[in-house]
């Protein structure tokens, strides 16, 4: 398709980092279980070092920062942080240096995402906090120093969520729109994970694009659903901006749900295991404890309450973050054993 916002689209410049598109798949089996007509949009399948949502969202990045001459990509996140592994995966593939800022948070263990950013000889410093916007107080310190020792950094803030890099989830949201129209599917909700809100923006601004109107449900990660409508307001806009769409464009029927969370970001809570058992068990699909999980845990949710029919086709985005398994391996044995499953004791 080539309408106005494709167009427009085109005129930033692009890494190419992943082929696109990715798969959209029917779940029949993980449907029939939760009794609906359930799609996946894998985006745990682009392929830059496992995968996930953040080469869609580099691509923009990586482009503008190798014009403006940079030698090295800074970024921070938690000690398991998907965006520090393809930050620095992103990095390597086009010859830059990558250093990255983590917290000494709970799952702090040389596994996981962590585990990779190390293998890919990322500079890794960490720092304590778990609070995101301090991390990049340090993250800025690292640039400064990175500068006096004549390198040219280039700064990528939390989750890689910038004006810029929304376009990769516009990009994505157009992606899936023209799969639901190959489909011949008119869905009753798309869902994908809410964090900083990046995914969300870019991919309601490309659904309301392509006229699709269904509720678009963002599940929260993190932040409550006032802090979420927040961000999503700041990334509408400067959407909005950067690709000449009308200011006054209507976001259409959104939901951001902030009940699936549970203590904070990243607690692996009953549902999410539930939900992660689940997926895997039906579909041999692997969701994550963060994300991913917490996205199927609040659709599950919302079908036990009766939101959906069950004929109607749900759509959920899976934004990747699987790596962060291996660093919650203790959690996901004791909810196995807690679920009757016999695992050995090694
Ligand atoms: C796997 C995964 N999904 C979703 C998100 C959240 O995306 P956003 O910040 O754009 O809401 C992240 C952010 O780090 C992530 O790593």
């Amino acid at each position: 398709m080539d309408t106005a916002i494709d167009r427009a689209l085109a005129r930033f410049p692009r890494e190419i980092l992943t082929r696109t598109p990715t798969p959209f798949d029917h779940l029949p089996h993980a449907g029939a279980r939760i009794g609906l007509d359930l799609y996946l949009k894998r985006d745990d399948l682009t392929d830059l070092a496992l995968g996930g949502d953040k080469p869609r969202k580099l691509e923009y990045e990586v482009a503008k920062a190798r014009m403006s001459g940079a030698t090295v990509l800074v970024t921070c996140g938690s000690a398991q942080s998907n965006h520090a592994r393809l930050t620095t995966a992103a990095a390597r593939r086009v010859g830059l240096g990558a250093a990255v800022v983590l917290s000494r948070d709970d799952h702090l263990v040389f596994q996981g995402n962590l585990l990779t950013v190390y293998l890919m000889g990322a500079d890794v410093r960490f720092a304590d906090t778990d609070d995101h916007w301090d991390l990049e107080r340090h993250a800025h310190a690292v640039c400064d120093e990175l500068r006096a020792n004549g390198e040219t950094p280039y700064f990528i803030p939390v989750s890689g969520s910038t004006p810029l890099s929304c376009l990769g989830y516009v990009r994505a949201g157009l992606e899936l729109a023209d799969q639901i129209a190959t489909a011949r599917l008119q869905p009753a909700a798309v869902y994908t994970p809410f964090g900083t809100g990046g995914i969300f923006a870019g991919v309601l601004s490309a659904l309301r694009a392509r006229r699709i109107g269904c509720p678009v449900v963002g599940i929260s990660v993190n932040r409550t659903v006032d802090r979420c409508r927040e961000s999503l307001d700041t990334w509408w806009a400067a959407i909005g901006e950067l690709l000449d769409l009308d200011p006054a464009r209507s976001q259409g029927p959104i939901e951001i749900h902030d009940r699936f969370v549970g203590r904070g970001y990243g607690d692996a809570t009953e549902d999410c295991l539930d939900a992660i058992l689940l997926m895997a068990e039906t579909e041999g699909v692997l969701l994550d404890p963060v994300y991913s999980g917490k996205v199927f845990a609040g659709l599950c949710a919302h079908q036990r309450e009766g939101r959906w029919q069950g004929n109607q086709p749900v759509v959920m985005l899976h934004s990747g973050g699987t790596p962060a398994l291996f660093a919650y391996h203790e959690e996901i044995r004791a909810h196995l054993v807690k679920r009757g499953v016999e695992v050995p004791d090694i």
